[in-house]
């Protein structure tokens, strides 16, 4: 029988990934097909220049929406287990009464420069990079930790339980209040290595273990759905959690990068180039961050804070049109022509500059420069910005032969062409590009044993739908423009 129901591939799995624009859901079959989809959006708030918060109670509300949505006309009682992709680093506080005590400080806010600063300067750099194999950025957890202490010693006070968005989700699904380890890494308090809380760094920020999830592997099972959850869904009570990933660890799961030496580059809101390795690295300049991976392996990974939010920005509130595609059309012939540089520092930068005080720019502009050659130069300079990341895991002798490339810029065959040539590498694009989601429903399926290993899953799931080559003469052409756009940030420094 159970050979039979293995057959009919009878279970399905649900991947949510907690954005920043939104929740996205997918249900998928253990064969790895979708069969349903949905997204629900909510508002980010910026109350003041440089904060970036979201209320959790809106997560909550537009996953149980969008599961609501996802499982109609659907087979319910073959859901078996649901996973999650997380926005990673931001910091949400509960009281003793598990009430949210203040909005989510999210991942790309750059209030905590000062913080960050005392991080670095008076714990200092080595310690911090012995504790945890990182250093302090403005949007981890720790550093915003310190800023509520500071400024709200009332809320500070008042924290039972301090979360990661994700895992809000899973806590207010299942009530269990538990992490994974991809997740913690980017919270600056997990000694990424030992895979364990850093005591050190509890002590640096004023809170104890207990305060904090416990922790498990992406793909362990932390709980099953609270009754009264299954049943406004019409699930099953058996229905399984499973811990889930910070949503770039997600991501390379879901485009297949797993084990040793497997690169994605996500064009998501954030920009991310992630690599993956099976034995713990450190970037020894710390440019470059470096995590647990979803897989029980580790990561390096460069962040930066704006990439399809720079095409957003230019075409939704400058050219004011969502016609992204007819925008780009006609583009393709520019490339490897483009006089115009653009920095996407529109929220400052994460890696490599660590600068919550940058700023975005156009560079080189004529009186005959074109909107299209402006357009042009948004997603190359994007694109630059990522690859000086690539070029920071070089520095660490990383060789990086290909990349997977997944998030929604990777939608525009414009902009792959773009990646492949600033890259000077062949670029892959997954059948399914919805990464965070679908590595979701992948741990899932991991979690409740349909595949032993998350390599495994990968192997068995991700297809490469299409890859895109780059061209030499326009691959030269980027490597003199890359050079000349790596001395723009140093030039405009003292300018921020
Ligand atoms: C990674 C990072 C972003 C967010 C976006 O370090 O900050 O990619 O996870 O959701």
């Amino acid at each position: 029988m159970k050979l039979l129901l293995h057959f009919m591939k009878p279970y399905t799995y649900i991947g949510i990934d907690l954005g920043t624009s939104g929740t996205k859901l997918l249900l998928v079959a253990a064969d790895g097909s979708i069969l349903a989809e949905n997204t629900q959006s909510y508002p980010v708030f910026y109350p003041y220049p440089g904060w970036s918060e979201q209320n959790p109670e809106d997560w909550f509300a537009a996953a149980m929406r969008s599961l609501n949505e996802l499982l109609k006309g659907q087979n319910k009682a073959a859901v078996k287990g649901i996973s999650f992709g997380g926005q990673m680093h931001g910091l949400v506080a509960l009281d003793k009464d598990d009430t949210v005590i203040r909005p989510a400080i999210l991942w790309n806010d750059g209030r905590t420069e000062k913080q960050t600063a005392y991080l670095n300067e008076v714990i200092g750099k080595e310690k911090l990079s012995a504790y945890t194999g990182n250093i302090a950025f403005a949007g981890f957890t720790a550093p915003k930790i310190l800023w509520i202490k500071e400024n709200e010693p009332e809320n500070f006070a008042r924290i039972a339980k301090i979360m990661l968005p994700k895992d809000y989700l899973a806590y207010r699904l299942s009530g269990a209040f538990c992490t994974d380890f991809s997740d913690a890494s980017g919270m600056l308090l997990l000694d990424v290595k030992n895979r364990r809380w850093s005591k050190e760094m509890c002590e640096v920020c004023g809170i104890s273990e207990e305060q904090l999830p416990k922790l498990h592997e992406s793909y362990e099972v932390v709980g099953t759905l609270k009754r009264e959850i299954a049943e406004e869904l019409g699930l099953p009570v058996e229905v399984k959690i499973i811990a889930g990933a910070g949503d770039n660890a997600a991501a390379a799961v879901g485009t297949g990068v797993a084990g040793e030496g497997g690169c994605n580059i996500s064009l998501g809101t954030s920009g991310t180039l992630f690599v993956s390795s099976e034995k713990y690295r450190e970037d020894k300049v710390n440019a470059l961050h470096s995590f647990c991976h979803a897989d029980g392996g580790w990561h390096l990974m460069g962040c930066i804070l704006s990439a399809a939010s720079c095409n957003a920005w230019w075409s939704d509130h400058i050219l004011q049109t969502k016609d992204y595609a007819k925008e780009q059309e006609g583009l393709e012939e520019q490339l490897g022509k483009n006089d115009v540089y653009f920095l996407p520092y529109l929220m400052g930068e994460r890696c490599p500059h660590n600068d919550v005080n940058a700023r975005g720019a156009f560079i080189g502009m004529r009186p005959d420069t074109t909107r299209k050659q402006m357009t042009l130069a948004v997603l190359e300079g994007v694109t630059f910005a990522l690859r000086d990341c690539m070029e920071a895991a070089k520095k660490n002798g990383v060789t990086v032969e290909r990349t997977m490339l997944c998030g929604g810029g990777a939608k525009s065959p414009l902009w792959r062409k773009i990646v492949a040539n600033v890259m000077n590498m062949p670029v892959d694009i997954p059948q399914t590009e919805q990464g965070p989601s679908y590595g979701a429903a992948m741990i899932a399926m991991v979690g409740c044993g349909e595949y032993q290993t998350v390599k495994e899953a990968a192997k068995a799931i991700v297809r490469v739908k299409e890859t895109v080559l780059q061209n030499e003469k326009i691959a030269t052409f980027y490597a003199q423009r890359y050079n000349h756009f790596t001395k723009l940030y140093p030039a405009l420094r003292t300018v921020y």
